[in-house]
Order: C-alpha cells, then structure tokens, then sequence
C-alpha cells in the first residue's frame, strides 16, 4: 500500500457516499503539519433553496480560526480531491445517515479502516436533539462556533447559554412571522447588533433553515465590535449579504428598505430609536428586547398618590422599566402596529427577557390608542424619550385631543 494516497478502492466508496448515495452527512478529516492540526470538513447544506456543499477548513498556523466556504458540486468534488490526495499521519471519518467510516492512516502509511454498524440516521443531523429549538433543527455547529457560543466540537459553552437560549427564543419569535412572507426574500436591520450573535444567526437560519434569501445590516456605534462581527461573517462565507454600519441608530441608513427590524438588548434608549426608524423605514414588523432604562427613573415625579410606590429603589426601578415598556408599545400603536408584549425567553437566560413585537396593520393616530397613551402619560407626569423623538409625527394626531 503507498504511503500517500488511500487505497482505489476506499477513496472510491468515499467519492460514491457522498455524491452518489443518499444519507451524506458529514466528512472530515484532520492531519497534523509542522506539528499542527490541520481540520478541514464537508457537509450538505441549502442555500437559498439551491443544495450546496459546505466546507470548512480550521488551520492551527493560522490561528485555529474556522473558515467557511460554500460549494457547488463540481467545486465540491475538486475539494475532496484535494482532501483524499493529502498525505502523511491523517484520520478521516465519514459520516452517513448508514453509518460511519474511519480510517486511520498512520505515520508508516499503515491504512486502519473501522465502520459503524448499519444505523437509521437522519441527514443533515443537528447536535443536540434533545430540545426543538430553531439552532437544533439543522447543523448550525460552524455558525455557533464561529460566533463564539460553542466550542470545536460545536458544544454550547456553558458560560454563552444564556445568548444562546436568547438568540433561540429571538428565532423562536422569529419563524411565525417569516411564514406569513410568500416572496423568500427579506431585508433585515439590526440595532445595536454587537458583535452579530443575533444578525448572524438570523441569517444562517433563515438562509439554511428556511430558504430564504437574506440581507441583513447590523447597526453598532462601536467601531471594535463591528470589526470582529465583519470578520466573523467573513468567515462564514456571508460578507456579501451581512453588511455593518458604524455608527448611532438613529443616524445612518441601511443600504435598504427593511421589512423586519430587531434590537436585542440595545442600551437605553437604543430601543427607543430602534423603535422610531423601524417605522421611519416603513418596516413591517419591529421586534425588540429592551436592555437597561434609565429615563423614566430619573423623571417619575415622587409625592402624590403613588408615592409609597417610588419609595423603594428596586420598585421604582421596576416599575420605570414596565411603565417604559407600556409607552413604547402605546406609541408602536399609535404609529398603527398592532403590539404583543410577551416573555420570550426564561429569566435563568436574562432577567431582561421582555419582547415588544409588533406588525404595521392599521392607519397611523386611531384615536384609542392616542387617549390610551396621552392618559397613561398625564396621569405619571412624564416626557417618554420616544415621545419626544417623534414629537412631529405624533403632534397631528395628539391635536385632536387639545394638545398644542
Ligand atoms: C448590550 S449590547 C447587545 C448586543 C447584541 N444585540 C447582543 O444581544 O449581543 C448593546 C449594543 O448596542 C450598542 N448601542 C447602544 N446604543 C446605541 C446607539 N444609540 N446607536 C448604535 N449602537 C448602540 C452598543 O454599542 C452595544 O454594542
């Protein structure tokens, strides 16, 4: 047997697995150079409706950064070529929804074959079955590791559980709205996106999972984070879709016109102006998790009936918090989205795990909604902040009920 190459007939069962047999899951093989590993792996993905091959290629020399690179069949093939005609100590394992190939390839050349009994899995298998959550529902190992929430065998670090039942319940909240869309393409802005967990997740999920064709802008005033979140989408093969813009919210302009805007935990008043540019964009649906608030703690006016309940910091707290939350869903409604207010994730995930969604259904300025919120904000005695952001369009419809 020659040192280099596997045997005809093994790199002929493998050619045949994963091209000409149903069941492909996932191949990989991984050799050391100059004393480093040397991983790389292909596995069947969907893109945009189109089967594709995804390979992803982790080299020690270069930082042990995985990058991920998407395939059409013929590339595919040249791909695993090239994997098949590599040489040296190597162990390649095959896997399929049959069973499972290994071979070993030792330093003397010595070729060791193992193979799993026959089994029934399924393809295109996820990691973690256990749950139905959106990022168990297909292999959304590369996306988790690439944005940091898994280790190199794609398992969720327990110190990133928290962002990761977050960006789960987000899709969660996510999937019924996307199926209420009969074109497969979206536009998506992201506010205060971070370093992109959720921009790039929504992405990867609604490009694989669902077969969407996506674009998605993710909006940070910090220029470092923004860095890393390009780099990351670099790495997934998804530059060319995810864009960022480096700056305030409320200031820049997405390269198009949204049909769903997100805020997970933008600070402060960062959900305010996610709020008031989703509908200066003519966004359909506005979805967001508001993070810290401090306005209305600051303004709520002590003395008076309610005073026994600004008493105690942590109540005054809270109750800032749910009376910021109630003006903003008021003023979505005014603006003529219809509101849910839901918990979306459990409180073990984050204690701020309130969700504001909303759907742009009727005419702006229903008069209910306008008494609603002109009451609620009389009779706490406060400037909400969004108010004031979209004092011009809100004045027309606050004039009919004698405001100035
Ligand atoms: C708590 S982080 C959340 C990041 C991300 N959405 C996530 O869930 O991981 C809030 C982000 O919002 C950004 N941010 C806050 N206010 C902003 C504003 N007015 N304009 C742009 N970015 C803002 C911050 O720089 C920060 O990156």
């Amino acid at each position: 047997m020659s040192q280099e190459a596997l045997s005809i007939e093994l790199a002929d069962e493998i050619r045949r697995r994963i091209f000409d047999e149903p069941g492909f899951i996932k191949v990989t093989q991984v050799l050391r150079k100059r004393g480093n590993l040397f991983r790389v792996s292909l596995r069947p993905v969907t893109i945009k409706g189109e089967h594709k091959f995804q390979g992803e290629m982790t080299d020690a020399e270069s930082g042990g950064r995985p990058v991920i690179k998407n395939f059409a069949e013929e590339e595919a093939r040249d791909g695993l070529e090239e994997m098949l005609g590599q040489t040296g100590a190597r162990e390649l394992h095959l896997i399929t929804s049959t069973g499972d190939l290994h071979v070993r390839v030792t330093k003397k050349g010595h070729e060791l074959v193992s193979r799993s009994a026959k089994q029934n899995r399924v393809a295109e298998t996820a990691h973690d079955r256990v749950k139905d959550l959106p990022l168990n529902r297909f292999d959304a190992s590369v996306l988790l590791r690439a944005i940091g929430l898994a280790d190199n065998e794609g398992k969720v670090l327990p110190s990133m559980r928290g962002k990761y039942d977050q960006v789960n319940a987000f899709l969660s909240a996510l999937d019924p709205i996307i199926d209420t869309f009969s074109e497969k393409q979206l536009n998506l802005v992201d506010c205060g996106c971070g370093r992109a967990y959720l921009t790039l997740a929504v992405y990867v999920y609604l490009t694989q999972m669902r077969g969407f064709d996506v674009k998605v802008c993710g909006i940070d005033r910090r220029g470092d984070v923004l860095e890393t979140a390009r780099r990351i989408a670099r790495d997934l093969d998804a530059a060319a879709d995810v864009t960022f813009l480096e700056g305030e919210i409320d200031a820049v302009e997405p390269p198009f016109k949204p049909d769903l805007v997100l805020s997970l935990h933008a600070c402060d008043t960062a959900t305010d102006a996610a709020i008031a540019r989703g509908s200066e964009w003519h966004s359909r649906h506005i979805l967001c998790v508001p993070c810290c608030q401090h306005e209305l703690h600051k303004s709520l006016k002590e003395g008076g009936p309610m005073r026994s309940l600004l008493r105690f910091g942590i109540l005054r707290e809270r109750l800032a918090d749910l009376l910021t939350d109630q003006f903003r869903a008021q003023i979505l409604r005014i603006l003529g989205y219809r509101v849910n207010v839901m918990e979306f994730v459990s409180h073990d995930a984050t204690a701020r795990n309130i969700l504001l969604k909303a759907e742009y259904t009727v005419k702006p300025g229903q008069s209910q909604a306008v008494s609603e919120y002109l009451e609620l904000r009389d009779f706490w005695q406060v400037k909400p902040w969004l108010e004031t952001r979209l004092a011009k369009r809100l004045a027309p419809f606050f004039a009919r009920f004698g405001e100035a």
